[in-house]
């Protein structure tokens, strides 16, 4: 059966959930699913707004069948071609031989890649700015290279204001019933995932999504539609900030991450009390992780978060324990700026973890790794605590 909602009078989700895969990208645990959104715009001409991913494929076909009522599908526009999104093309474009394919040219080196010469002859390419109009709709096309890919764009129909926003304000989670922002709780139970959705995801990017932001600045923009998760048309300009503070690296909130590598126990004790003692000195917010517990994906989205970060970290093969290492790369692969670091590191007679700590730090932009980092041996002991009171006053006075 399909499975749509209508989202204006002419405008129809057309997407489909996984609540089965594991993995996003292989990558991101996502224990809500993940909904993969596409849309039909009904006009004089029919207008496919992307596809989606071969895991929802049988529902997606379906979906787009009903929603254009036993019209011919006349467009089908590819705002981005990764393959949750794009696995699909090919199907559509057998299935609805007459549609053509609004792409850009670095889209086209894409369908090329993934599908060879098949779908090329049925290419319309649109440049910058260009519009496209299907009747009363006029569609215009704007770049957003690095959003997530590089030939990313996104698609601003001018007729009902709606922005088409490919990668960019979706989410984790899949929508279950109900589609809008405003109709679910989402600072409650969504904001987490999007942030670990942006920041894994597109976080790399600060300066792409910036560019973004300016563009959409220029556009009355009453709803978006993203590629996943759910639709906006209320309160726009609070997810918008949100965006501005991921996409300038600006702490979204006042408080510190506490990330900790430990084997038996004595690198934990030691974060434990270093919050304790944050929280004497009027830190509000905490978020401790063990990283052998918790996928880095998780870690890095608090990593965005906040603006200060405490690092501690047991020594192991005479570097940084692996899982803690493992969230570094992560964090350097990111880009992260702007943040205050204090270190911690463990050792029972070579403690070495500190120093190699502050080395993959250091390629960070206005990343203050403070002085003084603490020396744990085996076991926290009067010196140490000193020591660790010490830089916890200089974390929380950063
Ligand atoms: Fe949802 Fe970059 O694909």
């Amino acid at each position: 059966m399909h499975c749509t909602a209508k989202i204006n009078e002419n405008l129809i989700w057309v997407g489909g959930n996984d609540r089965r895969l594991s993995l996003f990208e292989n990558v991101y645990p996502i224990p809500r699913g993940i909904s993969y959104n596409a849309y039909v715009v009904l006009d004089e001409q029919t207008v496919l707004v992307d596809t989606a991913d071969r895991a929802i494929s049988d529902q997606f076909m379906e979906n787009i069948e009903y929603a254009l009522g036993g019209r011919k599908l006349d467009w089908i526009i590819v705002d981005h071609m990764e393959p949750d999104h794009a696995a699909t093309l090919r199907d559509v474009c057998r299935y609805w031989p007459e549609a053509k394919v609004v792409v850009n040219d670095k889209i086209a080196v894409m369908i090329r890649q993934f599908f060879g010469e098949e779908l090329m002859s049925r290419l319309h390419i649109v440049k910058e700015g260009e519009a496209l109009k299907t009747g009363c709709h006029t569609f215009r096309f704007y770049m957003a290279p690095m959003v997530h890919w590089p030939e990313v764009m996104v698609t601003y129909d001018e007729t009902d204001k709606v922005l088409f926003s490919a990668d960019a304000f979706g989410t984790f989670g899949a929508v279950s019933g109900f589609l809008f922002a405003d109709e679910v709780d989402f600072e409650r139970d969504w904001l987490d995932d999007a942030r670990r959705y942006y920041t894994n995801i597109v976080g790399k990017y600060g300066a792409s999504v910036q560019a973004l932001l300016k563009k959409a600045s220029g556009l009355d923009i009453a709803m978006i539609c993203p590629l996943h998760g759910p639709v906006w048309r209320e309160n726009i300009g609070w997810f918008v900030d949100k965006y501005v503070k991921w996409g300038t690296y600006t702490p979204e909130e006042d408080g510190v991450l506490i990330a900790y590598g430990t084997v038996y126990g004595h690198t934990q004790n030691a974060a434990e009390v270093l919050a304790m003692m944050l929280r004497e000195m009027g830190v509000k917010k905490i978020a401790m992780y063990d990283v052998s517990v918790t996928h880095p994906s998780y870690i890095l989205s608090d990593a965005f978060r906040f603006g200060k970060w405490a690092l501690l970290s047991s020594t192991y093969n005479a570097g940084i324990f692996p899982a803690m290492e493992t969230l570094l790369a992560d964090i350097k692969a990111h880009a992260l700026k702007n943040r205050t670091v204090a270190i911690v590191e463990n050792g029972s007679w070579a403690a070495t973890a500190g120093k190699q700590m502050r080395e993959m730090l250091s390629g960070l932009k206005d990343v203050n790794v403070l002085d003084g980092a603490v020396t744990v041996r085996s076991a926290l002991n009067a010196d140490s605590t000193a020591a660790l009171g010490e830089l916890a006053k200089a974390l929380a006075e950063a």
